[in-house]
């Protein structure tokens, strides 16, 4: 019987390797191939599987595309997110996005944002309450937001909006009182957004890969944060040429702050770094 733990042959890395590439987008250096070891081991215990080999084998079988594709894809993710990450985008939308969407006399119906790549949810949950924030001071302000992900795992625990204490820290107090319940169970270290932010936030599987993104609205500002830094350049040129069809005309559209978009082309004018703005007509 083979061990559990020896490692990934290398022709075994390298179709891994292509699957996930062609599958999530996401380019593994051979220098990751300790860390999806270490990932993948979970795998192999929860399936009773004794060896990467076997594990292969089961993986590239047809039942295995149809079932363990999408642990595989759960697996090979970074999910790593806050609340109030990168807090001058925030900023930014309150100052001066959603004042110029209000003005424009036509503007009469909820505003829409998409957080693109959601993760556990602190991204979309932080939105929620900036904008109900924003709802509060503004009367006739509403808004819905669309939060996708292409990993199942992280899709069912943002949706169920519970977080530990310490996550919940860069969350300024005031909004923690207004939009988090503690715990029923004494001394319980958990929290739970309420109700009535969580029903703000439509949570949705979605992968960047797909031909064409299956979401019928067009976006007053998309958040695609700390995504793409995992793609190639022609993956990158890909799917973000297919996200800014889903944004309305000089909308923005917030990045990681380590993501640029020079030298690809898009239907977008860079307003400050890691913000950009969707052109009116071409494409
Ligand atoms: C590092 S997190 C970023 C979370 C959040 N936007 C932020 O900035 O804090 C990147 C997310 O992108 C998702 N992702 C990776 N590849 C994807 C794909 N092909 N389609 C959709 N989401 C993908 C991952 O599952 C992960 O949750």
């Amino acid at each position: 019987m083979h061990n559990r733990d020896e490692s990934i042959s290398t022709t075994d890395f390298s179709r891994l390797c292509q699957l996930i590439y062609e599958e999530a987008g996401i380019v593994l250096g051979s220098q990751k191939k300790t860390m999806l070891e270490g990932r993948l081991r979970r795998r192999l215990k929860a399936l009773e599987i004794h060896s990467y080999r076997a594990y292969c084998d089961y993986l590239f079988s047809d039942r295995g595309q149809r079932e363990e594709l999408v642990h595989l894809v759960d697996v090979v993710t970074t999910n790593k997110t806050d609340f109030f990450r990168e807090p001058a985008h925030f900023e930014f939308l309150t100052s001066q996005a959603l004042p110029e969407w209000a003005a424009q006399e036509s503007n009469r119906r909820p505003f829409l944002i998409w957080s693109a790549g959601c993760s556990t949810g602190e991204e979309p949950y932080t939105l929620a309450m900036v904008l109900s924030e924003y709802a509060r001071a503004h009367s006739g302000f509403s808004f819905r937001i669309l939060a996708t992900d292409i990993s199942t795992v992280v899709l069912e625990k943002a949706a169920g909006g519970i977080y530990s204490t310490e996550t919940v820290r860069p969350v300024p107090h005031a909004l923690r009182v207004r939009y988090f319940m503690r715990g029923r169970e004494p001394g319980s270290t958990r929290v739970r957004v309420v109700p009535e932010l969580r029903r703000t936030i439509e949570f949705r599987r979605l992968n960047f890969m797909d031909s064409s993104y299956d979401i019928q609205i067009k976006a007053d500002a998309i958040f695609c944060r700390n995504v793409i830094i995992y793609f190639d350049r022609p993956t990158q040129q890909s799917i973000l040429t297919k996200l800014t069809q889903h944004l309305r005309p000089e909308s923005y559209l917030f990045m990681g702050h380590s993501e640029t978009l020079h030298e690809l082309d898009l239907p977008v004018d860079p307003v400050a770094p890691a913000l950009y703005r969707r052109l009116h007509g071409r494409f």
